[in-house]
């Protein structure tokens, strides 16, 4: 089963008398464990897609399958239960708890599912990402690139269905940006996790397994690496 499939997926807006269609017909599926990024200038359509598939907007027409269930007939509170448990979401700008330290913004989303807390499993996360030296520091006390990795453990501990990432790497330099997505790519293979991104960075696109390029809302190119 993919764990992601979206058909003849569209999203228009009308903004006056200005109609725009920033999804246009979008139809691919993602495996279970593949790492997916989507590229393409500006405008093109890749926000809206990915907020489409994570459930934050609802499309005008067609469907988002996330395993076999299809998001877009699921109630408003449907919904966002559904994304608690099943979407990772990894921001541009991190959004960690700024009065809470790492270790507490790792465990937040899982306590608010009522999941019972597996330290070891944060202090082998931790040590994955390279972080377990700031396990109990505050986040501003933290580079940007580290504050990211709390992020990604923090999305990767409640073991979504999928991760979803938009320019998540686009507040870092290319060094870290590179070591950033090399631990995210090693912690996806090791817990066997799918992974959609958006992205600008040429080198982080190469890094996974299926490209979706975009132009003015359609799927251009959809190419296996
Ligand atoms: N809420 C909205 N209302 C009207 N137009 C929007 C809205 N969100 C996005 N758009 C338009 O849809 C197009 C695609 O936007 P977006 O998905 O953000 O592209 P990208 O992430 O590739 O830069 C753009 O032309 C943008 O202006
Ligand atoms: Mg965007």
């Amino acid at each position: 089963m993919a764990a992601v499939k979206v058909v003849s997926l569209t999203k228009e807006y009308i903004d006056g008398d200005h109609y725009l269609k920033a999804v246009d017909n979008v139809s691919f599926s993602i495996e279970e464990g593949e790492f997916v990024a989507i590229v393409g200038v500006s405008g093109s359509g890749k926000t809206t897609l990915l907020n489409l598939i994570g459930g934050l907007e609802r499309p005008t027409h067609g469907c988002v399958f996330i395993h076999d269930v299809d998001i877009t007939q699921l109630s408003f509170e449907e919904q966002t239960d559904f994304r608690r448990w099943h979407i990772g979401f990894i921001f541009q700008k991190y959004n960690l708890i700024p009065t809470m330290n790492v270790y507490e913004n790792i465990v937040l989303p899982a306590k608010l599912m009522k999941r019972k807390v597996d330290e070891k499993e944060v202090f082998r996360l931790v040590k994955d990402l390279e972080i377990q030296e700031k396990l109990f520091q505050m986040p501003d006390a933290l580079s940007g690139g580290q504050q990211q990795r709390v992020a990604i453990a923090r999305a990767v501990y409640t073991h979504p269905t999928i991760l979803l990432g938009d320019e998540l790497t686009g507040n870092l330099d290319s060094r870290t940006s590179a070591s950033v997505m090399k631990l995210l790519k090693g912690i996806c293979s090791q817990y066997q996790q799918t992974l959609l991104i958006v992205t600008h960075d040429e080198n982080v696109a190469a890094m996974a397994d299926q490209i979706i390029c975009m132009k003015d809302g359609k799927v251009v190119e959809n190419g296996k690496l």
